[in-house]
């Protein structure tokens, strides 16, 4: 029996000419990731362009058990709207098709050669990433962030996990399972005084998230801070024993920036923490900070991006 959850027409009543694909399209290749209620598969396409995609797997009744649903019609429409004719985004997964079966729901993506930005700090020699290439990184993400945000979108759950490196060494951002329409979520906030439940990861998740206060694009922005820490130091800025010890040092803002921590990166990340959404840099003010300097955000896609392996 089929679950009456639906990301798109059920495969079972579809014609067979309505352009909808199924597994039969694409050749596995192998697996690649697992998550709690999804399994991604590296597979390429059988016709056309032959394109190497990222298959995400999710298993229909864990998503119904875990409550996920809302979730994943978020996910769905967030990735369709970025997708989109001139919504497309080159440092942001893109999504070239969805289709399902009695058991699972099947987002294909745009695939990412190397690991995520989390392996690739685990990977350098001291743990951490150097200057320059945090910087190229930062600004990056912040590009994308952006472009979510001028189309209505929070990520929710920004972080190098979420940063996926491509087989040119220029990253995308993944995972929009955990994002909100900012529209939504303040229409939901102010006239039915409905708070967002808590998603995200405790180290990166922001104030706001765990007081129910209003989210917004400043939210991401907190996230992005917390990243730039981890990126020069490969350490978490907020990290305790348990996430419950996690959240009050969020709260409380504690943190401390280790000996000969950069000056420039210091400032930056000082004027984004502020328990205070309003208070934290917009996008355009972080732009122009000194952290920044030798980054033109006009022409980023032409900078040559850091050597993986
Ligand atoms: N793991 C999760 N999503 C992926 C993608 N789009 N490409 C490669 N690996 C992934």
């Amino acid at each position: 029996m089929e679950v009456p959850l639906s990301l798109s027409q059920p495969a079972t009543s579809a014609p067979s000419n309505s352009g909808l694909k199924s597994m039969a399209d694409y050749k596995v290749l192998k697996e690649i990731g697992e998550g709690s209620f999804s399994i991604v598969y590296h597979a390429v396409e059988k016709e056309g362009a032959q394109r190497d995609v990222a298959i995400k797997m999710c298993l229909k009744k864990q998503i119904i058990r875990d409550k996920r649903v809302k979730y994943v019609h978020r996910e769905k429409s967030a990735l369709a709207l970025l997708s989109t004719g001139d919504n497309w985004h080159p440092s942001i997964v893109t999504l070239y098709a969805t289709f399902q079966d009695a058991e699972n729901l099947f987002f294909v993506l745009s695939y990412a050669k190397y690991h995520d930005l989390l392996h690739i700090i685990l990977q350098q020699p001291d743990k951490h990433l150097n200057f320059n290439d945090s910087v190229y990184y930062s600004a990056m993400l912040l590009d994308a962030l952006n472009h979510c945000h001028k189309l209505g979108v929070v990520h929710r759950d920004v972080k190098p996990e979420n940063l996926l490196v491509k087989n040119d060494g220029r990253i995308m951002l993944t995972d929009f399972g955990s994002s909100m329409f900012i529209e939504e979520h303040e229409k939901e906030y102010t006239q039915n005084g409905r708070r967002a439940s808590f998603v995200g990861t405790a180290q990166f998740v922001c104030p706001e998230m765990l007081t129910g206060g209003k989210l917004g694009t400043a939210s991401d922005i907190w996230s992005f801070a917390v990243v730039i820490f981890q990126f020069l130091t490969g350490d978490h800025a907020f990290h305790d024993e348990s996430e419950y010890l996690i959240f009050r040092r969020v709260q409380d803002i504690l943190f401390k920036y280790p000996e000969g921590f950069n000056d420039l990166a210091k400032d930056l990340i000082d004027k984004i923490l502020f328990i205070d959404p309003e208070k934290r840099l917009k996008y355009s003010e972080i732009i122009v900070h000194p952290f920044f300097e030798n980054i033109d955000f006009s022409s980023l896609q032409s900078i040559e991006p850091p050597k993986i392996y």
